[in-house]
């Protein structure tokens, strides 16, 4: 009985103890996720507002190589984003965009876990000044705290070197797919 009553005492000892550090282990714990902000890039002279809602970009008689982008919209702690509003545009395979309809642009929102997946084709390039500008798809990305507007671009493009915008954090990777590439694009936005 006596040892009992001395194994009570220590377990209500060190359960003292513990509750009084799990305050501060707790926050910190909360805390201890963090995604880098994604950078912010020019919004450029093609963007229009009010694209249509889809979620599918290719049309029929569209040439280019197929492209499905999986991509994530999260806060700085890291969590999904659910139904953030995305819009989406780019030019087509030879480096035109639409400026009189909505080929090549979308709206979209991301899913309850702050996802989404575009089908789209691989942007061209097109002549800024002398020199093309990398491959790239513009995006602004609605969130509680404003707007991200920023660009993604496409590791190997021989152009991104030379290119004032480009940044590599921003950069996807083309992955072979069954129907053309896949790629992969996390955005982390003020929440
Ligand atoms: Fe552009």
């Amino acid at each position: 009985m006596k040892n009992e009553q001395v194994d009570r005492r220590r377990f209500l000892a060190q359960w003292a103890a513990l509750s009084a550090v799990a305050p501060s282990s707790a926050l910190a714990f909360a805390e201890a996720p963090r995604c880098a902000l994604t950078g912010e890039d020019i919004e450029g002279p093609y963007y229009l507002a009010n694209a249509p809602r889809r979620t599918t970009l290719i049309e029929p008689g569209m040439s280019g190589t197929p492209l499905e982008l999986e991509a994530t919209v999260r806060d700085t702690r890291c969590i999904g984003l659910a139904r953030a509003r995305v819009e989406l545009w780019q030019c087509d395979a030879r480096g035109r965009y639409d400026t009189a309809g909505s080929r090549l642009r979308a709206t979209l929102e991301t899913d309850a876990r702050g996802r989404f997946t575009v089908r789209t084709i691989v942007p061209g390039r097109y002549l800024n000044g002398a020199t093309y500008r990398p491959a790239h798809i513009h995006c602004k990305i609605h969130g509680p705290r404003g707007v991200l507007t920023t660009q993604i671009y496409f590791d190997g493009d021989p152009y991104n070197a030379n290119d004032p915008w480009y940044r590599r954090e921003r950069a996807v990777s083309l992955v072979h797919g069954r129907d053309g590439f896949s790629a992969r694009f996390d955005a982390v936005v003020r929440a």
